[in-house]
């Protein structure tokens, strides 16, 4: 009876399984049975897996009602054993190995972040979507059917950007987002930290960057029109900046989760709230209000040594925040009305022996690369940071087109590929928009992100080997909550997810289509806000 009832089930599993493994693993092959975890399960991990055992322990507590003993020594089974393998190297230095058979779950790894992954798969992917429910379900058999999985990432920067200056997100909801994240196998978080609408990160040397630019006194009602007379506006003030010990925080809780998280300091436009803050920093010295309007502020940085110096003394705390390689610097939209035709800055134009107005945005830039190479760091900036002349040590976000990713890729510097026409998951994914809350615009359904292919045709292996990866943008503009944010990103970022992770050659859409009503299960079991597949 219980043997039938066990095959039976494990029939049900495989169903289900087929329907759920996203991102799709590089090899998969179903045996026959199930294992079955009970409340005699141990995990069972050496020491320096042992963050990794308890992360787990904790993760399958609240739905199984069960505290699963964690163990260093090799037990009797059953047991989830996790180890460290380093003749499993080939898989690079996230993949991962499970192996379940109806004793046993093995998850073994060349490094710590494949066993995460290998967890995620078990722990997410195979186990029925009730285990990710918040209190004990009753009556549930706890099963994972027999598998072997071998599974690496195709690309290393698979990330995720929230844009946390047009509307502040609380740390609540980066937290949440940065699990959906590493439930997703993604592991950059970009967080757009500071813009024209709002200063978000705590910086001691300069108080005022948050207290002033941390709040505008009102936001723009409905989209901005031509006329700024039209423009109405709510009274309500939006404030919000995170502490530097709530970014110790969350960078702390993304790293156990194995995402870098890289934050974005814009410059030398999108920079109103800091001018708000420090009048000193425009090019006319006038006191700004922090924005209310959305779109392009033409209030740009003055291109001075004590803005740079000013810059410097920012980045300088953002570096002991932030430990990840990567720092970006935004360098998109800078629009030079402000700097054309102004007496002081084309005096400075002259003095510095530059061409232009992009040539001078590109000394402020590679004033900043200097000082982020010099301290061991990465600069990261949106493509506008080629149109005077790309920094030497840059690595190139592209997002208008691939066209940029192309030439940095060729020129031997490293792109991330972001372009809006498959990653800008702000924009509408439904052509009934009278149905929706207002967005951005644009038209970015789910198929369309599923084929892109982040690596141009006509790149030499030696140049494609610089397209780090991919990653989707969430600008919040009219994304005022996390849980707006949560119905434009999924299931788009889980589509990006899969282009970013598993083999080029094992796209299929329909398959992956049937995969996330399975996917989806789990999303609903998260209270995910996302845009149901009909
Ligand atoms: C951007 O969307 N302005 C990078």
């Amino acid at each position: 009876m219980i043997a039938t009832w066990l095959a039976l089930s494990a029939l049900t599993f495989q169903a289900d399984t087929s329907h759920a493994v996203i991102p799709r693993p590089v090899a998969l092959t179903r045996g026959a049975g199930a294992f079955v975890l009970t409340q005699r399960t141990a995990i069972v991990a050496a020491p320096e897996l042992a963050a990794l055992a308890w992360q787990l322990a904790d993760a399958l507590a609240p739905a199984t009602g069960w505290r699963l003993p964690v163990r260093t020594a090799a037990a009797a089974t059953p047991a989830i054993v996790l180890r460290i393998d380093r003749s499993l190297a080939p898989l690079g230095d996230e993949g991962y190995r499970l192996d379940v058979t109806p004793r046993r779950v093995t998850i073994r790894a060349p490094h710590a972040a494949g066993v995460f992954y290998g967890i995620q798969t078990l722990r997410l992917l195979l186990l029925p979507p009730e285990i990710l429910r918040a209190a004990p379900v009753e009556g549930m058999a706890w099963m994972v059917p027999v598998v072997s999985v071998a599974d690496q990432p195709r690309f290393p920067w698979r990330g995720a950007h929230l844009d946390a200056g047009r509307h502040f997100m609380p740390k609540s909801f980066v937290k949440r987002y940065i699990d959906l994240l590493a439930l997703h196998k993604l592991n950059r978080f970009h967080w757009h930290l500071t813009e024209d609408q709002g200063w978000r990160l705590e910086i001691r040397r300069y108080p005022r960057l948050t207290q002033v630019g941390g709040c505008r006194s009102g936001t723009l009602i409905g989209r901005p029109s031509n006329d700024t007379l039209q423009h109405r506006f709510t009274t309500v003030p939006h404030c919000g900046f995170y502490t530097q010990d709530d970014v110790r925080e969350i960078v702390a809780y993304a790293a156990a989760r194995f995402i870098t998280v890289v934050p974005e300091i814009e410059l030398p436009g999108h920079s109103q709230a800091a001018i708000a803050a420090y009048p000193e920093l425009g090019v006319s010295g006038r006191q700004l209000d922090v924005w209310r309007v959305w779109g392009v502020s033409d209030n740009i940085l003055a291109p001075t040594d004590s803005t740079v110096a000013f810059y410097r003394n920012v980045l300088e705390e953002v570096l002991e925040l932030f430990p990840g390689p990567w720092v970006h610097i935004g360098g998109d939209e800078a629009v030079k009305t402000q700097w054309t035709g102004n007496p002081a800055v084309e005096a400075r134009r002259q003095q510095l022996g530059v061409r232009d107005m992009h040539e001078l945005q590109s000394w402020f830039i590679r004033q900043m690369d200097q000082f982020l190479t010099g301290r061991g760091r990465r600069l990261i900036g949106w493509d506008e940071i080629l149109e005077g002349g790309l920094a030497p040590n840059a690595t190139v976000m592209s997002w208008r087109g691939m066209a940029g990713g192309i030439a940095a890729a060729r020129a031997g510097h490293d792109v991330v590929m972001t372009p809006t026409s498959h990653t800008y998951f702000d924009y509408y994914q439904t052509r009934d928009v009278a149905r929706e809350a207002p967005r951005i615009g644009g038209f970015l359904p789910l198929d369309t992100v599923y084929a892109f292919e982040p690596v141009p045709p006509g790149l030499t292996a030696e140049e494609a080997r610089h397209v780090l990866g991919t990653q989707g943008q969430l600008w919040s503009e009219y994304l005022p909550s996390g849980r707006d944010v949560e119905w434009q990103a999924f299931p788009r970022l889980t589509a990006l997810a899969e282009v970013a992770w598993s083999p080029r050659e094992a796209r299929d859409l329909a398959d992956f289509q049937r995969r996330l009503l399975g996917f989806q299960q789990r999303l609903d079991a998260l209270d995910v806000n996302y845009y149901r597949l009909r």
